[in-house]
């Protein structure tokens, strides 16, 4: 039976808002809740714009379980929820250890939990593909072992994947898809939505691009000895909006179903790129000679990872479209088209 209408846990932050859009242009209901905390209300507006539909939007906290039961009290009809609500930096997670565990599991088991007087039976969970850890072999297939992470942000993602295999076994007609993206970039190609960290980015690109128009005076690069073909780290870059159309084909992939489903699929390209090939399509794209200088490895960073990503090919009907290239440009449109308008 196609699904009709889907709850979007974390909906107005980077990669939730871009799958709404997707959701919305392929004429699914979509209710959002999100708590804000990191990101902003004004993003309905902009994603009226590009659809030309507004999103029903509640402002909810998943730690909040009495909050979470009044919610599924109230709005009794969703046939299939993403969860994307998460704290998800890397960094922070390793001094506010509980803040993420609180936010990233308890949130679960709330949403779990609510949703379960609703019989909610279809669930698809944003996992990463920092479950990996450091592996011993690339490409990553989903058969390859968790691995050990170095920061609280990776366990709570083992975590929530456990938990829902254990949920999932405890019912006869429970269907749950963890897709372990790799690296997400860029933005949609109108350059109203995309990726805005808050205070100094962490990640790669928002630093380029931040570099790139004269916030930051220099982008670091963490390591250049590693044994690599250019020397910096390689990783699997995935452009946003093929992430978000692997959110649809998964809800897609519950309708036609008739068995249970409990399945892990890797979200990548399938390519590894380096430091180094980032920066130079950069430059490639936006004409700009970026500012960058060699520094040391930064303390937890894996040497190597990209996926083996046949199994959405062969299980969702998912591969993906869009080139390094791409995301590179979109990512330099939304951040100059930002800077200019807001
Ligand atoms: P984001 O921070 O932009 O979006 C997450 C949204 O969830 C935000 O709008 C935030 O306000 C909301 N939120 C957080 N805690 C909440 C809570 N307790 N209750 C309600 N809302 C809450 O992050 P993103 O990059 O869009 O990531 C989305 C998901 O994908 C996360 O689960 C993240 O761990 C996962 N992921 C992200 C990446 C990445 O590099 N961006 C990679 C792999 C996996
Ligand atoms: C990419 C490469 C850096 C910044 C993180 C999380 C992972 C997942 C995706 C959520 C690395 C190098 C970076 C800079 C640099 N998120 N780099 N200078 O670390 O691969 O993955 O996001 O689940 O869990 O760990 O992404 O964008 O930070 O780094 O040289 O200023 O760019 O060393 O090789 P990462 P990233």
């Amino acid at each position: 039976m196609a699904l009709k209408n889907i709850l979007v846990t974390g909906g107005t932050g980077y990669i939730g808002s871009h799958t709404v859009v997707e959701l919305l242009g392929s004429g699914y209901n979509v209710h959002i809740i999100d708590n804000l905390s990191n990101s902003d209300r004004s993003m309905l507006e902009r994603i009226h714009q590009i659809t030309n539909k507004i999103p029903y939007f509640t402002q909810l906290d998943l730690r909040n379980k009495i909050d979470v039961f009044k919610f599924f009290e109230k709005h009794t009809k969703f046939d299939g929820i993403i969860h994307f609500a998460a704290l998800k930096s890397v960094g922070e997670s390793v001094f506010q250890p509980l803040k993420y565990y609180e936010n990233n599991v308890v949130g679960l088991l709330n949403l779990l939990e609510g949703s379960s007087q609703n019989n909610i039976n279809n669930f698809v969970f944003s996992s990463s593909c920092t479950v990996y850890g450091s592996p011993d072999l690339v490409p990553v297939t989903e058969h390859t072992k968790f691995g050990h992470t170095p920061s609280p942000y990776g366990a709570t993602k083992q975590m929530c994947e456990r938990i829902l295999d254990d949920y999932s076994y405890s019912s006869s007609d429970y269907n749950t898809i963890s897709l372990r993206y790799f690296n997400p970039l860029g933005a949609h190609d109108s350059g109203i939505i995309g990726e805005l960290p808050s205070g100094i980015p962490n990640n790669l690109m928002p630093y380029i691009t931040q570099t790139a128009i004269g916030i930051r005076p220099y982008l670091a690069v963490f390591g250049n000895d590693y044994s690599t073909p250019d020397g910096t780290a390689i990783r699997d870059y995935i452009h946003v909006m093929d992430l978000a159309k692997a959110h649809v084909k998964a809800v897609e992939y519950f309708a036609l179903q008739t068995g249970k489903v409990n399945e892990k699929i890797n979200i990548g390209t399938g390519k590894g790129k380096s430091v180094f090939d980032i920066i130079h399509s950069f430059e490639k794209v936006s004409g700009i000679k970026l500012n960058y200088k060699i520094e040391g490895r930064r303390e937890g960073d894996v040497e190597s990872i990209y996926a083996n990503a046949t199994k959405a090919e062969n299980l969702l009907n998912w591969k993906a479209e869009l080139s390094l290239d791409d995301m590179t440009r979109s990512a330099w449109n939304w951040e100059q088209k930002y800077r200019k308008e807001g």
